[in-house]
């Protein structure tokens, strides 16, 4: 079976109804990116930091995996897949999706705020109340944070990630204005025989040289044009 590696961005959850940050009306353009999304953002307002997450917490229980997440899992009968996600959502997961990096963290889980990364200390939150107060502690005696890398912040997950794309046979890139790094340097480790797309409705900032054949369609429509393109190459 060929190794189709997907890297997923905000625009894989906009048709689910998840805001993208920076197209227009996008989250940044509501919330001042550096105050809750940056380590300096939580230690100057940790308050307003959790109310942040715990109100996309909120949200995250009234959407659904839409067309697009449903065809990525569809493809795990042909294909070995592996989703790369800077998504902190988790419907990649609900669509079915079983081999999935999420390289920003995740929205569900929460951690120790002394030492974010320490396994012992990331758990899930309850579905029924996925709410942070301060005051609530971690494993470690600590404030209890978001399980989010925050900018100004290290992405142990990059490393298992360059190693998938390495090894792709096929790379997709969905959704994602390429703006942000390291995920968005994830596509220079694609070796020279991987075929790459982009499905993104928008012009994207990429190296021509890399040959990327670009859906210009919605992630769920892009699916249906890569899923007959992926059918037709056999
Ligand atoms: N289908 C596919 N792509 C879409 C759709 C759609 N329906 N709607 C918008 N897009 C595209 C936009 O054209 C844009 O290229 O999704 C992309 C969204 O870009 P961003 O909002 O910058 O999101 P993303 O690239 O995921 O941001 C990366 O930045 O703020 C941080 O941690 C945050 O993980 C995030 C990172």
């Amino acid at each position: 079976m060929k190794k189709l590696v997907f890297l997923t961005g905000a625009g894989m959850s906009a048709e689910s109804g998840i805001s993208t940050f920076r197209d227009s009306g996008g989250l940044w353009e509501q919330y001042p990116v550096e105050a809750v999304a940056s380590i300096q953002g939580y230690e100057r307002d940790p308050e307003l930091v959790q109310k942040f997450y715990n109100e996309r917490r909120q949200q995250l229980g009234s959407v659904t995996p839409n067309e697009g997440h449903k065809l990525v899992a569809s493809l795990e009968d042909k294909f070995k897949v592996s989703v790369i996600t800077q998504n902190v959502d988790d419907l990649h997961e609900r669509a079915g999706s079983q081999h999935i990096i999420h390289l920003h963290g995740e929205l569900m889980k929460a951690t120790s705020s002394r030492n974010p990364n320490d396994p012992n200390c990331i758990v899930t939150l309850p579905a029924d109340n996925p709410v942070i107060h301060m005051g609530d502690k971690a494993k470690d005696g600590s404030q209890l944070r978001p399980f989010i890398v925050w900018f100004g912040e290290s992405v142990p997950m990059i490393e298992p990630a360059i190693e998938e794309v390495s090894r792709a046979d096929i790379l997709v890139v969905i959704g994602t204005s390429l703006n942000v790094y390291p995920a968005a340097g994830l596509l220079n480790f694609a070796n020279s025989r991987c075929k790459i797309y982009l499905i993104d409705p928008n012009p994207v900032p990429y190296d021509p040289s890399l040959g990327i054949h670009h859906i210009m369609k919605g992630a769920s429509k892009g699916m249906e044009e890569l899923c007959q393109l992926l059918v037709n190459e056999g």
